[in-house]
């Protein structure tokens, strides 16, 4: 593998890129090290901007620094690279997330340097989203992209869509999650309450999509928050916006789609309502020179 030297500018606009990931309540908890000789970012958690009460297991945290790893990767296809990922790559350090080579042997993943103009345009939609159907083909395409991360992108069918949605219901109400439901949605399991969260902006009924994995390590949850990112950015080039609501929940065996074994999923980090509607509004982003050190 080769690896000719990097520029400053180029690497502060892989950064950028990177930084423009979505995180829990724009929280930006990631940081990034450069190692000029071996072109190598380095991508850290930053536990200083870890949200404890609305996250204690560092799910979200670990969500928001996928995403910001696939922007990372897609940034750097659209400059030629072939970024070669290790996630959690030290055994003796947790907060180093994943180590990102940035080859340059020729091979450019196009699929992810097509993504790359979305990358600025992709916003959370917080207004209301229209409930038509989405073509299959976009649909299919979408759970595509999470299967190819290493995550599961499932529609649950009709019955399921009314549980989750009481259950978002109950969870954002302030309400204990079993309360006064079938005994069916019990099966949910642990649900945790996450406080002072805003509302999650869905409609009656919405075409729910939800984001999970079959295990549920920190490696799992960076495995998903590239998926969520890859998602996102093919939805904003189809012309869809999406808005997210962060509901973890386990359900054993839990199987979303009448005889599909492939939508068997036990561990649910993310519902996501794709659909069309008006663009989100763009929130800050901390400065590139504030999360990145060039060594
Ligand atoms: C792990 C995670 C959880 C999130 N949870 C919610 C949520 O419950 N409700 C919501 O409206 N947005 C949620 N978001 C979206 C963030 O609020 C949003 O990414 C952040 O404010 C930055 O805005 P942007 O996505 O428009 O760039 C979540 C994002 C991530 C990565």
């Amino acid at each position: 593998m080769t690896t000719t030297l990097l520029g400053t500018t180029a690497v502060r606009a892989l950064v950028e890129a990177a930084g423009a990931a979505p995180s829990l309540r724009n929280a930006q908890p990631w940081r990034f090290v450069f190692l000029r000789d071996s072109a190598t970012v380095r991508l850290y958690a930053d536990r200083g901007r870890h949200l404890p009460q609305a996250d204690a297991e560092e799910r979200g945290l670990h969500l928001g620094c996928g995403a910001a790893l696939f922007n990372l990767r897609v940034a750097a296809a659209a400059a030629g690279r072939d970024p070669v990922v290790r996630l959690l790559p030290d055994d003796c350090d947790g907060s180093l997330l994943a180590e990102v080579r940035l080859t340059d042997t020729g091979h450019r993943d196009e699929s992810l340097a097509r993504l790359h103009p979305a990358v600025a345009r992709r916003s959370t939609s917080r207004r209301p989203i229209e409930d038509d159907e989405l073509p299959a083909a976009v649909r299919g395409a979408l759970c595509d992209v999470a299967l190819r991360e290493g995550a599961r992108l499932v529609f649950p069918d009709a019955l399921y869509v009314r549980l989750i949605l009481q259950l978002v219901r109950d969870v954002e109400g302030g309400a204990s999650p079993e309360a006064g439901v079938p005994s069916r949605e019990r099966d949910f399991g642990t649900v945790p309450v996450l406080p002072g969260r805003s509302r999650a902006p869905f409609g009656d009924r919405p075409r729910i999509a939800l984001l999970g994995t079959v295990h549920n390590r920190p490696v799992d949850w960076l495995t998903a928050g590239q998926a969520l990112e890859h998602v996102l950015l093919l939805s904003t080039q189809h012309g869809l916006v999406t808005s997210l609501a962060f509901h973890p929940f386990e359900w054993p065996g839990a199987r979303w789609t009448e005889g599909d074994r492939s939508s068997a999923m036990e561990h649910v980090h993310m519902v996501l309502h794709p659909g069309h509607g008006p663009q989100g509004t763009p929130a800050p982003r901390r400065p590139v020179a504030e999360v990145l050190e060039i060594m």
